[in-house]
C-alpha cells in the first residue's frame, strides 16, 4: 500500500467506496444511519465538513464533521481495518479540527459506543477527555 495520504472533502464519485467502508466498519449501525442516506443528508448540510482519507487512489477513511453554532460533532470517523495505526484518523480529525476552528467552534463532543476501545484509545492519544454526561437520543 502507498504511503501518499491525503485528507480532502467528500466528493460525489467516492459514494461507492465510503459505503463499503461503513459497511464494513460499522456493520451494526441502526437503519436510520444507512449510508446512502447518510450521505445525502450530509451533502445538503456543511458538506465541506465530510472528509475522506486516501491513500493513492484508494480511499481508506471517512469523518462526517459538523458544527451547529454551539458545539462541533464529530461523527462516522472510519479508517479501513488494513490501514490502521498509520495516522489516518488523526490527519482526518486534524483537518476537522481545523475546518471547525475556522467556522468559530470553541468545543468539541463525540459520542463513543461503549465498549468501543480502539475508539477510546485513538481520542485520548489525541487529547480528548471522558467528560461525566448521560448521553440522551430520540428518534425523529
Ligand atoms: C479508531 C480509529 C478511527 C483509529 O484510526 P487509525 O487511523 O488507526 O488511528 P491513528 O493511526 O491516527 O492513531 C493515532 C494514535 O491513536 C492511538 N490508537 C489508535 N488506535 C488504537 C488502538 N486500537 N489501540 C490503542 N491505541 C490506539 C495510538 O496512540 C495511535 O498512535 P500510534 O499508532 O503511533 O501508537 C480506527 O481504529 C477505526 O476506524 N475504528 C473503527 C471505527 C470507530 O470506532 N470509529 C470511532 C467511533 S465513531
Amino acid at each position: 500500500m502507498s504511503t501518499t495520504l491525503r485528507v480532502r472533502s467528500y466528493a460525489h464519485h467516492d459514494e461507492d467506496a465510503v459505503v463499503r467502508l461503513w459497511q464494513t466498519v460499522f456493520a451494526d449501525d441502526p437503519p436510520w444511519n444507512a449510508p446512502r442516506e447518510m450521505i445525502r443528508r450530509k451533502l445538503e448540510v456543511q458538506p465541506d465538513l465530510f472528509l475522506v482519507a486516501t491513500l493513492d487512489a484508494e480511499l481508506v477513511g471517512t469523518v462526517v464533521a459538523g458544527f451547529d453554532g454551539v458545539r462541533g460533532w464529530i461523527h462516522h470517523l472510519a479508517v479501513t481495518p488494513t490501514a490502521r495505526r498509520r495516522g489516518v484518523a488523526s490527519a482526518l480529525m486534524a483537518e476537522a479540527e481545523a475546518r471547525l476552528r475556522a467556522l468559530g467552534c470553541p468545543k468539541l463532543n463525540l459520542q463513543v459506543r461503549a465498549g468501543n476501545r480502539d475508539a477510546e484509545a485513538f481520542y485520548a492519544a489525541l487529547g480528548f477527555a471522558v467528560e461525566a454526561r448521560t448521553s440522551f437520543g430520540k428518534r425523529l
